[in-house]
């Protein structure tokens, strides 16, 4: 029988990926080639250096795909891309090379929301079926609250006004000259720090509704360190990350769990790649077990960029019938949850 394969491609921003889901959704093979060394020195992504080198590693990673998962493209039943939210350059790589797969092959073509992706990526081997649930993504590019009512039925409950989390940590990460992305380098830094030594504001923990804003955290550690003696000795700079990541933690933990509170559900799920900060795991784990909440995390691996989750989602919309998207779909940089 046919394990109806789905070959997913993911070009949103730095990392160009490629995997293959079974039609079951487990994943047969996720590769992945980080341009983190190519855009390091410019403290951020550069996006035309960043789409050349998606076109120059797309095909060899799809091949490296091929021959890991043992399949040969003719096996492939469907074929998905990220169609948005990202840089417009790099989703374009990979949804034309996607779309011309399906073209090639004769099969169906799903265009697949970058969000959409890591919302889906705790339940990745669990089913193409996720409960009901409220999910917390927090990413570079996002911090949204969603419940989650099936696949397709996304409802946005809140999200940031301004800064993502994971921006914030890099926004500080580079005040720090730490190297990019700061968040990594924050969290294992903080490992050592003590989180109550530095006072940051907690901005819209009470706020009553499902908002988030971070930038007024990222201005505060910009004053703090105005204040603080250069250079910081090594204690001192792992106790300002312990405190800053903390202020971010407390806060999408405290808010996560109210939402659960008042939708109802017994499932909270976090994803993204800030969901790979161990404190924020540690945290949120001890809150769920507190009120007895099934909490869903993804693996490291599905947490950052990569493209198990776009070949997941793509199975799962297959699964739940859907027939696939036009070829003449278009990209959108800003595409939206719901
Ligand atoms: O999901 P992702 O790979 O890309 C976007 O869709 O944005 O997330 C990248 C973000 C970066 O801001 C990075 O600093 C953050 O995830 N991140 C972390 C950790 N690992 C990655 N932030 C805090 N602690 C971490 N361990
Ligand atoms: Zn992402």
């Amino acid at each position: 029988m046919s394990e109806r394969l789905v070959l997913a491609i993911e070009t949103s921003c730095d990392e160009t990926a490629v995997a293959v889901a079974r039609g079951d959704g487990s994943i047969l093979t996720s590769q992945i080639a980080s341009q983190i060394d190519l855009h390091s020195p410019y403290g951020g992504v550069v996006p035309e250096l960043a789409s050349r080198n998606h076109n120059l590693d797309l095909k060899p990673l799809i091949e490296k795909a091929l021959k890991d998962g043992g399949i040969r493209l003719g096996e492939i039943d469907a074929v998905a891309a990220t169609s948005g939210p990202g840089l417009a350059s790099s989703l374009l790589v990979g949804d034309t090379t996607a779309k011309a797969i399906a073209v090639g092959l004769g099969r169906p073509f799903y265009s697949i929301n970058h969000i959409e992706g890591h919302l889906l990526s705790p339940f990745i081997g669990a089913g193409t079926d996720p409960p009901a649930h409220v999910a917390l993504v927090v990413s570079g590019g996002h911090t949204m609250l969603v419940s989650f009512h099936g696949v397709g039925n996304y409802e946005v409950l809140g999200s940031t006004k301004d800064d993502a989390a994971g921006e914030a940590f890099d926004k500080v990460g580079k005040m720090l000259e730490l190297s990019y992305p700061g968040g990594p380098e924050i969290a294992r830094l903080a490992e050592v720090g003590d989180a109550g030594a530095y006072d940051f504001p907690r901005s819209m923990i009470d706020s009553g509704d499902h908002e988030f804003s971070f930038s007024g955290l990222k201005t505060s550690a910009l004053y703090l360190l105005q204040k603080i003696q250069q250079p910081m000795s090594q204690t001192v700079m792992s106790d300002f990350c312990a405190s800053f990541q903390e202020a971010i933690v407390d806060v999408l933990v405290t808010k996560l769990f109210r939402a659960v509170e008042e939708e109802g559900v017994r499932v909270a799920a976090i994803s993204g790649g800030v969901s790979c900060n161990a404190r924020l795991r540690e945290r949120s784990l001890a809150q769920a077990e507190s009120l007895s909440i099934d909490l869903r995390l993804p693996e490291p691996s599905h947490s950052t960029d990569n493209a198990a989750m776009i070949a997941y989602a793509a199975a799962c919309r297959r699964a739940g019938g859907e027939a696939g998207s036009d070829l003449n779909s278009d990209i959108d940089p800003n595409l939206n949850l719901a």
